[in-house]
């Protein structure tokens, strides 16, 4: 089929993977930052809860302290150390000092830096090749020698605290992969459904058919209104020119066929009035002529019609079968004129939904060939079926058939075949099928039956 050369845009990018980037990255960025603060947070919490219990034994070894018979007494608390070690395999240590003089536990334990107001300091630093966590607590001590400043540093290796946050780091790291697959999948999602309001534009602009210029009122995102208002505006305009040359051919049918139907009566009545044969041989051919003018003229005629009503369908529900057999009936005094019998054949009613002055108009064209281009004497068969969902029409005629090979080319404008040399026609009856079975969304398919003749299928979507 010979169809205007689609223009279409290069492309550039995807919007939704353009889309779908910007939330994946988003999505990225969010875990691996959640996945760095937990961290942050779980190491935070761990040193937090150990130099809590670092502080309750420093404290409680210090109250133990006391002054008497010149000498330091302290009972180390059995509980300060053990609720230090309890938790795991922690290695604890110690280290009492007066003043600068080292008194009791690990003499080279470092100390944290004593706080002048009396309050508990922590420090981390390697000790007995480990990495410990240090807390120095000091308190005044009244002695014979006056008031002196005992001091106590309590630590603790760091196995315990890396335990914590290699776990909480493991679960987070699995729960962000977790969370990161849910967010690819809710970007996929918004993605879509965030593009679906442009593809169902779309679909709904590239379903219509050729002749609908109707102006697209389904709601659309605030973000699309300019286009489809635009799109909207370049349809009004298109229509309003289609119409002004639909009515211009409607209004110059009308003009041509009148006079033409007076030339032909008065070329009839000198024919008959003339003795001479080459005369009335001209005569003849001048009628053909006239007659041609005037079926092509009534044709265009016939086509502004349809194409008006395209754009403005009265669909309706109607029996197929009924509709064909009103056809026939029409058709009636014709095919007794030329000889032709036609039967209708449908077991039951094919009810579809359709704009019946077309389809009288397209079932009329297809009677019109069947009688014109089959030889007199001949019969017309119109079966009527229902198949699942479809309704189907065959008008098969058992004259010569199609011309072969090109069927297709037959439904453009102003197509005929050479079968048609001597016959009148204008070449647009299949273009107003084809053009009337678009817009009730059926097929139309043109093939030569297996005994030779015509046959033109047509298939509906069931109402
Ligand atoms: N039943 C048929 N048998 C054989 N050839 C056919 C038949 N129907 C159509 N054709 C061929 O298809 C061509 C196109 O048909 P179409 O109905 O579009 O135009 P037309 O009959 O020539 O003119 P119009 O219908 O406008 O008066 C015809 O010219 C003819 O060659
Ligand atoms: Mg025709």
């Amino acid at each position: 089929m010979n169809r205007t050369k689609e223009s279409v845009p290069p492309s550039k990018g995807s919007i939704r993977r353009r889309l779908l980037l910007s939330l994946l990255l988003g999505a990225s960025v969010l875990t691996v930052g959640v996945y760095f603060m937990i961290l942050s947070v779980a190491r935070q919490v761990a040193q937090e809860s150990q130099d809590n219990v670092l502080s309750a034994s420093a404290i409680s070894i210090l109250d133990s302290a006391r002054y008497a018979g010149g000498e330091i007494i302290v009972d180390l608390p059995y509980s300060a150390l053990s609720m230090l070690d309890s938790v795991s395999d922690e290695r604890v240590f110690y280290a009492i000092r007066m003043e600068d003089e080292f008194l009791s536990g690990y003499r080279d334990l470092p100390e944290a830096r004593p706080d002048a107001d009396g309050r508990i300091t922590f420090r981390s630093r390697p000790f007995l090749g480990e990495d410990v966590r240090i807390a120095t607590l000091r308190r005044p001590l009244s002695t014979d020698v006056g008031r002196q400043f005992l001091q106590v540093s309590v630590a603790q290796t760091l196995t315990g605290q890396q335990q914590i946050v290699t776990r909480v780091s493991r679960t987070s790291f699995a729960v962000g992969v977790g969370v990161f697959a849910l967010l690819v999948l809710l970007a996929g999602v918004i993605a879509r459904s965030t593009i679906r309001p442009l593809d169902r534009l779309t679909a709904s602009v590239s379903r219509r058919g050729p002749e609908d210029l109707r102006s697209v009122t389904a709601p659309v995102p605030s973000e699309m209104v300019p286009l489809v208002a635009s799109l909207n505006r370049l349809m009004g305009r298109l229509k309003t020119s289609l119409e002004r040359s639909e009515d211009f051919i409607a209004e110059a049918a009308h003009r041509v066929r009148t006079p033409l139907a007076i030339v032909r009566t008065k070329a009839e009545i000198i024919g008959r009035k003339s003795q001479d044969p080459h005369t009335r041989a001209a005569i003849d051919e001048m009628i053909h002529a006239i007659d041609e003018s005037s079926r092509t003229a009534g044709q265009l005629l016939d086509h502004a019609m349809v194409t008006f009503r395209l754009d403005n369908l009265s669909m309706e529900r109607i029996d197929l079968a009924q509709l064909t057999m009103n056809a026939v009936e029409r058709a009636h005094p014709l095919s007794e004129i030329k000889g032709v019998s036609i039967t209708t054949h449908s077991s039951a009613p094919a009810w579809i939904h359709g704009d019946p002055i077309l389809l009288q108009n397209a079932l009329q064209n297809l009677l019109d060939n069947a009688m014109k281009y089959a030889p007199t004497g001949t019969h017309v068969k119109l079966d009527i079926v229902v198949a699942e969902d479809t309704a189907i029409l065959c008008i098969t005629d058992d004259g010569p058939g199609f011309p072969q090979p090109e069927f297709e080319i037959l439904t453009e404008r102003f197509s005929r075949g050479p079968n048609a040399k001597d016959i009148v026609g204008s070449g647009l009856g299949l273009t107003i099928v084809r053009e009337v079975m678009e817009a009730h969304r059926g097929e139309m398919e043109t093939k030569n039956s297996s005994g030779g003749g015509a046959c033109v299928r047509l298939s509906f979507p069931l109402a």
